[in-house]
């Protein structure tokens, strides 16, 4: 998820370490860490930004030849020093840095604890340490087999640096799920890096390692590599043909298309270790302790704001469809300023990408004294959100830097859908073969949203005939509504081009009038859900000459033979259809900005988190 530096060589490490952190910075992180080996092990840690670990670190000993460097965006455990990473070893001879989910944490946690072990952090990181060193007592094995035979016991995704006092002169490097790049110097030394910003300016050449790839660096020799499956391997080198600029954007013109471009791999972050793949059931335990509550409540009250918002009327649907329990869904501004109904039969569930919204903070502060349980789907771990709620499933989705929220969106969607899942599975208002079926589509969401990334191209067309059009209409039925609401939105702030979203059937009830040869409506018409309807609804714009786009099924003849232009996506369960119809829009809001000159990241009058009412 953040940034992992680490050098060996003949310079002296820490500066080469704390410019490359500062170069990983866009990734966004809470807090930084770095260790230096020099004989001993000196660790250095803080909460907040590499500014603050320099300053914390300007009169300590930070020389040595060697060294591990790292951001954290937390995962397991709260935002402070202590969570920080690197992580010791409980002899303080290894330390560790590591970016990713250990998902059977907890296990290994039980295993080293009855064992004798003691933790100093909440991570998941520093049971992994724990357990490299508990390794390597135990069948008396250098480093490399250690943290080899480790992993081997380690279920979740990783990349990672680790360094010993018993074996001075080593880093050893592995990685699965998370990215990590190895720059071979010119001088018999070794740079690693979570992407090749930190490396470019010492060397081109790199090795980008493999999942299950474990490498072990030493100053003036070659780099040593081998799968966690003991199988030896002949690192392909590759030559780097990049500006540090693309770099650090993932090679992406801005963030919120390397964002759109993220998906994938997030949506797939936001379910890791909530599916079972031994009986296909979703398990949360964020929300474990409170199901049989949630499951008692008269009624589920969301607030949020913006695609938060959006996020929250999605999972409207999806829990009445699939637990039947009445939802309703709240601006956290409106609810607090009209003194709601609400008893300790209620259940307030709080959905925030920073965690740190002013007035969804505010709603849930009122929430909480009408004796509600509070829960909270955030992106930000250890944000004042989920501090503020009782509990909450986090969404995992990374940090996300530009203003307009894309994968956070569709995170949130994939764990509304988990959590209503499994309250449908307790409360048996699904069948059990649908419940399967459900997680086994679910699961296969990520490669269908890598099928709809690839309509790019089109899209780009699409956006170079309407971007100077002055209104958009978005519409959408069911499910899709929200959809369309969440298209309208991404439009509207980031090309500053009027946009609406409407329930298709509503538009008859007004919106109609607007439509003439000027207007692009975009309709989401996919073979799911009310398709004749739709089809209908489209009728009727076309018959006042208005310009259709549609999100399709793939396949579809009907629709395509009335529209203007079809943008397919592939098959899938109707709840599941909002995952891949958001992508397309996502798309056409960012190609007509940029076609437009506007600046997509930072868009004008919005902040990233908006912590004023
Ligand atoms: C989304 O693109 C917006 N920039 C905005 O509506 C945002 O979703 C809203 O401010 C809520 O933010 P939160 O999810 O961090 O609470
Ligand atoms: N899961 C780890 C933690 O919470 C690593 C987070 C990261 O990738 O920065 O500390």
């Amino acid at each position: 998820m953040c940034g992992i530096v680490a050098y060996i060589g003949h310079k002296e490490a820490y500066p080469i370490l704390i410019k490359g952190l500062q170069r990983l910075e866009y990734r966004g992180y809470d807090s930084a860490g770095v260790a230096l080996l020099n004989e001993k092990i000196n660790l250095f840690k803080t909460k907040g930004k590499v500014s603050e670990l320099v300053s914390h670190t300007a009169h300590k000993d930070t020389q040595g030849t060697i060294g591990i460097a790292h951001t954290r965006w937390a995962t397991h455990g709260e935002p402070n020093s202590t969570n920080a990473h690197p992580h010791f070893s409980e002899s303080e001879n290894i330390a560790i840095i590591h970016n990713g989910i250990i998902e059977n944490y907890e296990s290994i946690r039980e295993f080293l604890l009855q064992k004798g072990y003691k933790f100093r952090s909440e991570t998941d990181t520093e049971v992994l340490v724990q357990l490299i060193e508990d390794v390597k007592k135990e069948g008396n094995y250098s480093l490399f087999e250690s943290v080899r035979i480790a992993l081997n016991q380690v279920v979740g995704a990783y990349a990672i640096a680790v360094i010993s006092t018993d074996e001075p002169d080593k880093v050893v490097v592995a990685r699965k799920g998370s990215p990590l790049v190895v720059g071979i110097g010119s001088e018999g030394d070794f740079y690693v890096a979570s992407d090749a910003a930190p490396i470019v300016e010492y060397t081109k050449s790199v090795y980008y390692l493999d999942d299950e790839d474990i490498a072990c660096l030493k100053a003036n020799e070659k780099l040593h590599l081998k799968t966690i499956k003991n199988e030896v391997k002949d690192p392909l080198t590759e030559e780097l043909d990049l500006n540090i600029d693309a770099l650090e954007k993932g090679g992406f013109e801005h963030f919120m298309l390397k964002e759109i471009h993220e998906q994938p791999d997030s949506i797939l972050d936001s379910m890791r270790g909530r599916i079972s793949a031994k009986d296909n059931t979703v398990k949360l335990g964020g929300v474990e302790d409170y199901e049989k509550h949630i499951l008692d409540a008269h009624r589920i009250i969301m607030v949020a704001c913006g695609t938060s918002w959006h996020a929250g009327l999605v999972g409207e649907y999806l829990f009445e469809e699939l637990a039947r329990i009445p939802v309703e869904v709240e601006y956290g501004s409106e609810f607090r300023y009209r003194n709601p109904i609400i008893t300790n039969d209620d259940v307030v569930i709080a959905i925030s990408q920073s965690g740190e919204t002013a007035d969804t903070l505010a709603a849930i502060d009122l929430a909480k004294r009408k004796g509600a349980l509070l829960l909270g789907i955030c992106n930000v771990v250890g944000s004042s959100i989920a501090r503020a709620t009782h509990a909450g499933v986090y969404t995992h989705a990374g940090p996300e830097i530009g203003v307009a929220s894309t994968k956070a969106f569709t995170a949130q969607v994939t764990v509304l859908t988990l959590i209503a899942l499994r309250l449908g599975f307790l409360k048996k208002t699904i069948e059990e073969p649908v419940y399967h079926s459900l997680i086994k589509e679910l699961e296969d969401i990520p490669n269908k949203v890598e099928e709809v990334l690839k309509t790019e191209k089109l899209i780009k067309e699409i956006a170079a005939k309407f971007k100077d059009a002055r209104n958009f209409l978005y519409l959408g039925r069911g499910i899709n509504f929200p959809v369309a609401l969440e298209g309208a939105l991404k439009l509207k702030e980031i090309s500053y081009i009027h946009a609406e979203g409407y329930p298709a059937a509503e538009m008859k009830h007004g919106p109609i009038a607007l439509i003439d040869e000027n207007m692009p409506i975009v309709v989401i018409a996919t073979k799911e859900g009310n398709y004749e309807k739709i089809v209908s609804n489209i009728q009727e714009i076309k018959a006042r000459k208005g310009a259709v786009i549609a999100v399709v099924s793939k396949g579809d003849t009907t629709v395509a033979a009335m529209a203007d232009y079809v943008i397919e996506i592939p098959k899938t369960e109707e709840l599941l259809v909002p995952l891949l119809a958001t992508i397309p829009l996502q798309l056409l809001s960012y190609h007509i900005a940029v076609m437009r000159g506007c600046n997509v990241d930072m868009p004008r009058n919005l902040a990233k988190s908006v912590t004023v009412e």
